[in-house]
Parts: C-alpha cells; sequence; structure tokens
C-alpha cells in the first residue's frame, strides 16, 4: 500500500451556474424528460461544489448562463484549453450547436489569444481527457474522430484515440478520470481510474498498456458517475454515491470528496461535466 501524501496544484476552472438548466429533451440515456428537476436543489449542489473548489484553493471562474441553452451548465464541453490555448467546441446535436460560440466569446473577452474553431465536431473535455504528456480523446457517441487528428495538430501533443461502446458513457468524462497527469517525462507517468466496460476491447488494451496500475472502477460506481470526477492531484472530488472508489483512492493516497450532484445527474452529467480546466502554459 502506498501511503505517500499526495500534493495538490491549484487549478483554474471555469463553471456556469444552473439557472436555465432543464431537460426538456434526451440526447443521451439518463436524459428523462418527464422526469421534474428541482432547480432550487441543483442551484445549492453546483455551489457547493464551486464553494468547495475555492476552499480547496482553486479558482472558479463564472461563465454567465444563456437562457436558450438548458445543457450549459456542462461548462467542461465548451472548450478545451491546453498551454493556454484554447479549442472550441462544435456539438454534435442541434439543441447545443450555439453554446459552442458563447464559449468562444468569453475566452476571447478573458484574455486568451489563440482560440480556434474547430472544423470537426467535438465536445470539449468531454471527450479530451488531458495529462502531461498526451491527449485521450473518446469517440463513438458524440466527438468526431476527425476532431483528433485537429487536436494533435493544434496542441502539438500525441492524441491516444479511444471507442467509447456503451451509449450511458456518450463521453469520455463519463468513463475515465485523471487522478494525476504525471510529469510528462519519461517514468512521470500519468495515473487514471476508468471503467473498463464503456471501451472496445481494442481500447481496452490500450488502456491497460499506457496505464497498468490504473484503479478499475466497477459497474455500480459508473453508474453512480463515480469517474465523471476532477482531481487537483490530491483531492478527488466525485459522486458521493460512487461509495466503492473511496477505499481505493485513498488507498493511493488521494482524499476522496464526495458531493451531491443528482438533479444535475438527470442531464446526464456530474462533478467533472460541470467543471471546464483551464491550463495555463
Ligand atoms: N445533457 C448533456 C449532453 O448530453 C450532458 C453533458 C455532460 N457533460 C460531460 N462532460 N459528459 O450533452
Amino acid at each position: 500500500m502506498r501511503t505517500s501524501r499526495r500534493s495538490a496544484t491549484p487549478r483554474r476552472y471555469l463553471m456556469c451556474p444552473p439557472t436555465y438548466f432543464r431537460v426538456s429533451y434526451s440526447i443521451n440515456p439518463w436524459m428523462d424528460p418527464g422526469k421534474p428537476v428541482d432547480l432550487a436543489l441543483a442551484h445549492t449542489q453546483w455551489e457547493d461544489l464551486r464553494d468547495r473548489y475555492r476552499a480547496l484553493g482553486h479558482t472558479v471562474e463564472e461563465l454567465p448562463p444563456h437562457p436558450a441553452f438548458p445543457d450549459m451548465v456542462f461548462a467542461a464541453n465548451g472548450a478545451t484549453v491546453v498551454d493556454g490555448r484554447v479549442l472550441g467546441a462544435r456539438f454534435a446535436f442541434a439543441e447545443r450547436h450555439g453554446e459552442a460560440a458563447v464559449h468562444a466569446e468569453w475566452y476571447r473577452a478573458h484574455g486568451f489569444r489563440a482560440v480556434r474553431e474547430p472544423q470537426n465536431v467535438n465536445e470539449g473535455e468531454g471527450d479530451f481527457v488531458v495529462t502531461a504528456s498526451w491527449l485521450l480523446a473518446g469517440r463513438g457517441f458524440r466527438s468526431s474522430p476527425l476532431s483528433h487528428a485537429e487536436a494533435q495538430e493544434y496542441f502539438a501533443r500525441p492524441v491516444i484515440g479511444l471507442d467509447l461502446v456503451d451509449p450511458r458513457y456518450y463521453h469520455l468524462d463519463t468513463a475515465l478520470c485523471v487522478l494525476d497527469p504525471g510529469s510528462g517525462e519519461p517514468g512521470g507517468r500519468a495515473e487514471v481510474m476508468y471503467y473498463p466496460g464503456a471501451f472496445s476491447a481494442g481500447s481496452r488494451a490500450v488502456l491497460a498498456r499506457l496505464f497498468p496500475d490504473a484503479l478499475l472502477a466497477g459497474p455500480a460506481d459508473a453508474a453512480a458517475f463515480g469517474l465523471n470526477a476532477v482531481s487537483d492531484g490530491r483531492h478527488v472530488l466525485l459522486p458521493q454515491a460512487a461509495v466503492g472508489l473511496f477505499a481505493p483512492l485513498r488507498e493511493r493516497g488521494y482524499e476522496p470528496v464526495g458531493m451531491d450532484l443528482t438533479e444535475l445527474l438527470k442531464g446526464g452529467g456530474s462533478v467533472k461535466c460541470v467543471t471546464g480546466e483551464l491550463r495555463s502554459g
């Protein structure tokens, strides 16, 4: 058992309040427009997460919500930011198309000089997951495989394409979480946790080769959105219902922080989906 204390590094996050959140259409298996959403509770849960990040010493920027886009609370989908460079999103479904421009505008207004409007469909950090060495990139439900080459060229980081095969885990960030991005040096390997059942056999083999020490989640923790987590290198904020992940995280020296985001789960997202990360150069 590894007992070493992990160290957190301060992060800068982007979140969008759930002011206009509702489930009025269904674009993933979790969304049931017949099920009521408690908007006041969604707000409280979202604020708890934002305040928790701040209490841990992180910066949280707030993206103003837009009444036309009920899914805007899932701020991770609007762009990918690596080394201060922004690759905008291009959403798969018409209901979310307009969010991309709102995000791109925010970045331009907040001092990001390199902002690319993408040619291919990509749903931001929903499908791009960043380590110090690579971009892990999901495909199969939302982001186009063509977006992988586009991201590799733009960020100058090798992209590892991963095939998602279970519609409940339609974005890579619902099935895999970076606990520690690694150093980018040989031997400074990233540490991840993931749910093998979300991936094709070939992609499972790729993950096993890249991350032989990964924490593997079972189906119950995956269904509780336990992989839709955010780590600062030490604290791992994840849905509190993913009870099976707490002990293995502690055993690896992380501090799991259980969050309650049940109202947002009705939209098919949790901790990571509502948190974009602004990675500076
Ligand atoms: N309702 C949203 C959609 O289906 C949820 C997005 C969740 N975000 C995420 N990063 N997985 O597009």
